[in-house]
C-alpha cells in the first residue's frame, strides 16, 4: 500500500471506484514489478518506404490531421488506404478531400461501431491514426497493435491506470510503435525553450508550470460539435485534471522525464464547480450538474526534486493559456505572452525585468529549434494546423517510420503523461492525499538518454 499512497496514507476505498475497474492498489503496484520491461525505449521498426495509413475518427480533429498529410502524400512518403467513422457522410467527405492528393482508392468503414476493427485487420495498412472520443483510445490502440499495426493516437491515450498498463504490455509484446500525438511538444515556442534548456540557458531547472485553460463551455454544450456530446459526458462523473498532456508533454521533455528523471508523486485539488452548470442552465441543457470542478491544480514532484504545477480549467470564461513556465538557476520563461528573464550572474542586485523586445528576439533567433528551421522551407503552401505544430508532429511521425528511427514520443511517454488524469482523480477524491506515481518504465528512466527530438533532425 505504501508505495502508491505514500507513507501515511490509506484511502479507505478500492482504486476501482475511480479507475472504473477491479484492480486493487496492490495489484497496480505489483504490475510495475512484473509486467513490463522497458524494451520499447529507443525502439526502431524496419524502414517503411511509404507509410500506409488508416484513420479512425473523422470529426474535428481527424479532419485536421488528415490535412497535415497532404504534403507527405504528395511527396510519396505516405498514402491513406482506409477511413473509418460512424457515417458514410463523414468518411466520404474525407475521402473526397484526399482524392485530389492521391489516385489510389480508399476503403471506407462506417457500417457499425466495430467496423474500424475490419480496417485494423487489413494487411495493406502500417499505421492506424486514432482521433475518436477518449474512452475509445486505449481499446483501439491495443487492437491495432495486436493486429500488427503501429499507432498514432490522439490525446490522452488512456483514461484508466489499467489501460495504461495494458498499452505498455501490448507495445512491448507486439513490438509496435505506440505514439500519443501530443502536438504541443512540436509548437515553435516549446521547441525553442527545449533547445535553450538543452543548450544550458536555463541552468538547472527547479520548477515548471503548464496548463490546459481553455473556455470550452460553448463547444461542450453544443448539440453538434462533439459527436453525441462525448466530451461533456466526461465532466459529469469525473473530477480531476481530465486533459493533462498539452501542458505536461512539453514539460516532460524539458525535464528529461523517462530519460534521467521521472514523476515521483502528486497531489491534486479541484475547486467547486460553478461555471459549466451556470452555462448549462442558461442554455436549458438537460444535464446541469457536473462533478468536475472548474479549476484543478495538480502538483507533481519528480524523483530528482523538481516540481510541476499543472492546471486544468475548461469551464471558466477567460483567455486561453498553457502557461509554459520554466524556472531555472539561470533563466525563467513565462508564456501567454512569451517572456524571458536571464539572471545576470555575479551581480549582487539582479533586477526584476523581463528581457526587452530586442534582447528577447536575439534569444529567439539564436536558439530556434533546428527542426523548425528545416521545416520552414518545405511546409510552405501546405495547411499547418494550430500555428504549425500539427504539421511538424505528423511530419516527424511519418518520416520517422520512413527512416526506421525511434519516434519522438514513445509508449512510456504516452502513458506517463496520460496516467496523471486517473491519479489526479484518486487524489481529489481523497482530500488531495499524496499519490505515488507508478513507474511505467520498469526502472529504465534512470538511464539518462537524450531526446529523439534533439537528435534526429529530419
Ligand atoms: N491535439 C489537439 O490539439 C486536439 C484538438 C482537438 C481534439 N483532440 C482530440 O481528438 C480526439 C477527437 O476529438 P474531436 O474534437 O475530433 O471529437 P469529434 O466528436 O469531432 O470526433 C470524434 C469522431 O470519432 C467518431 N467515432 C466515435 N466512435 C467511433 C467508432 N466506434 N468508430 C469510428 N469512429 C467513431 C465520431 O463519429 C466522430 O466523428 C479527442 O481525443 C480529442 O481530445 C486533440
Amino acid at each position: 500500500m505504501k508505495s502508491i499512497l505514500g507513507a501515511s496514507a490509506f484511502l479507505g476505498f478500492p482504486i476501482s471506484k475511480i479507475d472504473a475497474e477491479n484492480n486493487s492498489i496492490q495489484e497496480l503496484i505489483d504490475k510495475a514489478k512484473r509486467d513490463n520491461n522497458g524494451s520499447m525505449f529507443g525502439f526502431k521498426c524496419s524502414k517503411i518506404e511509404k507509410v500506409r495509413i488508416g484513420i479512425i475518427g473523422l470529426g474535428n480533429r481527424g479532419n485536421t490531421l488528415l490535412e497535415m498529410l497532404e504534403y507527405l502524400i504528395k511527396n510519396n512518403h505516405a498514402e491513406i488506404n482506409g477511413l473509418s467513422d460512424l457515417t458514410y457522410k463523414k468518411v466520404n467527405l474525407a475521402s473526397e478531400k484526399i482524392s485530389s492528393w492521391q489516385r489510389k482508392k480508399i476503403k471506407l468503414f462506417y457500417d457499425s461501431n466495430d467496423d474500424w476493427k475490419k480496417m485494423c485487420k487489413r494487411d495493406d495498412i502500417d499505421l492506424i491514426i486514432i482521433a475518436t472520443p477518449w474512452n475509445l483510445h486505449a481499446k483501439m490502440a491495443i487492437f491495432s497493435m495486436e493486429n500488427n499495426k503501429h499507432v498514432g493516437c490522439e490525446v490522452p491515450i488512456a483514461s484508466t491506470l489499467k489501460d495504461c498498463w495494458k498499452i505498455i504490455e501490448t507495445a512491448e509484446r507486439t513490438k509496435k510503435h505506440c505514439m500519443m500525438m501530443e502536438n504541443c511538444n512540436y509548437n515553435e515556442e516549446e521547441l525553442w525553450i527545449l533547445n535553450m534548456i538543452q543548450e544550458g540557458v536555463f541552468g538547472d531547472i527547479t520548477h515548471t508550470e503548464g496548463a490546459y485553460i481553455h473556455d470550452l463551455r460553448g463547444l461542450l454544450l453544443s448539440d453538434t460539435y462533439y459527436q453525441d456530446q462525448w466530451r461533456l459526458n466526461e465532466h459529469i462523473n469525473r473530477n480531476g485534471n481530465l486533459y493533462t498532456t498539452h501542458g505536461l508533454g512539453p514539460i516532460s521533455f524539458y525535464l528529461n522525464i523517462a530519460r534521467g528523471d521521472t514523476f515521483s508523486y502528486l497531489t491534486s485539488m479541484s475547486s467547486r464547480e460553478l461555471n459549466l452548470s451556470k452555462a448549462a442552465k442558461n442554455e436549458n441543457h438537460p444535464i446541469q450538474s457536473y462533478s468536475c470542478g472548474d479549476m484543478n491544480n495538480t502538483l507533481i514532484k519528480t524523483k530528482k526534486g523538481k516540481t510541476i504545477l499543472l492546471q486544468f480549467d475548461v469551464h471558466t470564461g477567460r483567455p486561453y493559456t498553457r502557461i509554459n513556465k520554466v524556472v531555472g538557476t539561470k533563466a525563467v520563461h513565462d508564456g501567454y505572452p512569451s517572456r524571458l528573464y536571464i539572471d545576470k550572474e555575479n551581480i549582487p542586485s539582479w533586477g526584476h525585468n523581463w528581457l526587452n523586445k530586442d534582447e528577447y528576439n536575439l534569444f529567439k533567433t539564436k536558439y530556434k529549434h533546428p527542426i523548425i528551421k528545416s521545416l520552414e522551407k518545405i511546409s510552405e503552401g501546405f495547411k499547418q494546423g494550430h500555428g504549425g505544430m500539427d504539421f511538424v508532429m505528423i511530419y516527424r511521425m511519418i518520416r520517422g517510420l520512413n527512416l526506421g528511427i525511434p519516434l519522438d514520443i514513445n509508449v512510456y511517454d504516452s502513458v506517463m503523461w496520460s496516467a496523471i488524469t486517473p491519479l489526479s482523480e484518486i487524489s481529489v477524491a481523497s482530500k488531495s492525499q499524496s499519490i505515488i506515481i507508478p513507474d511505467f518504465t520498469a526502472g529504465k528512466w534512470r538511464d539518462y538518454s537524450s531526446l529523439e527530438i534533439m537528435n534526429n533532425i529530419i
